[in-house]
């Protein structure tokens, strides 16, 4: 997600959860094609496994920016055909791609004849007048037969014209069937939903459906209810950590971060929303930081909060 999945909220929620797949934010393969490519791609090995999001839709220009990810060490490459913004639709590229399977079919084609790792689509149901499941069962098809490796669908259409990019992730409906009907019309293909789920127990009764299941706004707001993704989708028996150990985790690398602190912390400062002191930690910090060293403002902060509910591997307020 734009400006909320850097390289710093990935660190952090690798504390939390080791197996579930992180994404990018969207990088545009021509900023990494002829822009800082080491600055825009730039990724710790903590991260893994961790897919790069591209938007473009010039199948050199992907293909190049894809073959340098695939160097770098990414695990996977998604296109997205999915973000509705005014910016990226005078690009061509985001969710008014779904309007040209043809094109999206030639990219992935070509994206998989240049990368070996896994080529992926991230999608809408739907944009505009093309918004019934036929359209996005004809959009899959194609691309399917290109060689995609896997669609992420978020379970709403885009409407181009008429929404905003924020109205555009809420007031069209969740129609969760249309992407259940996917899977079961096109049982050998990978289909990962998206899009209004909140925790794992959600996750859980889609994987009912579907392969796979993303998060976006939950998973920022609530970082805590990643802790739980490992034990209970991906069966890891090690137990979870509590909040105060992944703070505590986060210590060395804020003190090893030279540029500005609340580019590390701001990623941090939901993560006891809800909680009795939630608000007082988060105040004790961006307030802190102004005149202390952000490593000791951190370190003390945990002092603010319900020691005993810093201990607890889960609870009451997920
Ligand atoms: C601030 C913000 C930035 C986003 N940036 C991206 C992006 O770069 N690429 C993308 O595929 N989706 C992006 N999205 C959309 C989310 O990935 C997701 O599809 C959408 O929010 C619906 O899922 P959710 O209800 O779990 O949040 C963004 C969403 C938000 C709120």
């Amino acid at each position: 997600m734009m400006e909320w999945t850097d390289r710093h909220y990935r660190t952090f929620i690798r504390l939390l959860t080791r197996h579930t797949l992180l994404y990018t934010e969207m990088i545009t393969a021509n900023a990494l094609v002829h822009g800082d490519a080491d600055t825009l791609m730039a990724f710790s090995p903590i991260e893994k496994p961790i897919a790069i999001q591209l938007g473009g839709d010039n199948p050199q220009d992907l293909c190049q920016a894809a073959h340098m990810a695939q160097e770098e060490g990414y695990d996977e490459v998604n296109l997205n055909v999915g973000c509705p913004s005014p910016k990226v639709q005078n690009g061509r590229f985001g969710a008014c791609l779904m309007l040209e399977p043809d094109l999206v079919a030639e990219i992935v084609s070509q994206l998989k004849a240049r990368v070996q790792i896994p080529v992926t689509v991230k999608h809408r149901i739907g944009v505009n007048d093309r918004g019934d499941y036929q359209d996005l069962s004809a959009f899959v098809s194609t691309v399917a037969q290109a060689g995609c490796d896997r669609f992420i669908i978020h379970a709403r259409i885009a409407l181009l014209k008429t929404l905003s990019p924020k109205e555009n992730r809420s007031v069209p409906p969740l129609r969760y069937d249309d992407v259940y009907r996917l899977k079961t019309e096109y049982p050998d293909l990978l289909i990962d939903i998206n899009g209004g789920i909140q925790n794992m127990d959600e996750v859980r009764y889609h994987l009912e459906y579907v392969d796979g299941v993303m998060l976006g706004r939950a998973a920022y707001a609530h970082p805590y209810r990643l802790a739980h993704a490992d034990a209970m989708i991906f069966r890891d028996p090690r137990p979870i950590p509590s909040r105060r150990q992944v703070v505590e985790s986060m210590l060395p690398y804020l003190q090893a971060h030279t540029g500005h602190p609340l580019a590390v912390l701001r990623h941090m400062l939901g993560f006891f929303r809800g909680m009795p002191g939630g608000r007082r930690w988060r105040q004790y910090i961006t307030e802190g930081i102004q005149n202390k060293d952000p490593f000791l403002v951190l370190k003390e902060s945990l002092s603010v909060l319900d020691q005993d509910l810093l201990d607890e591997p889960c609870g009451e307020y997920e």
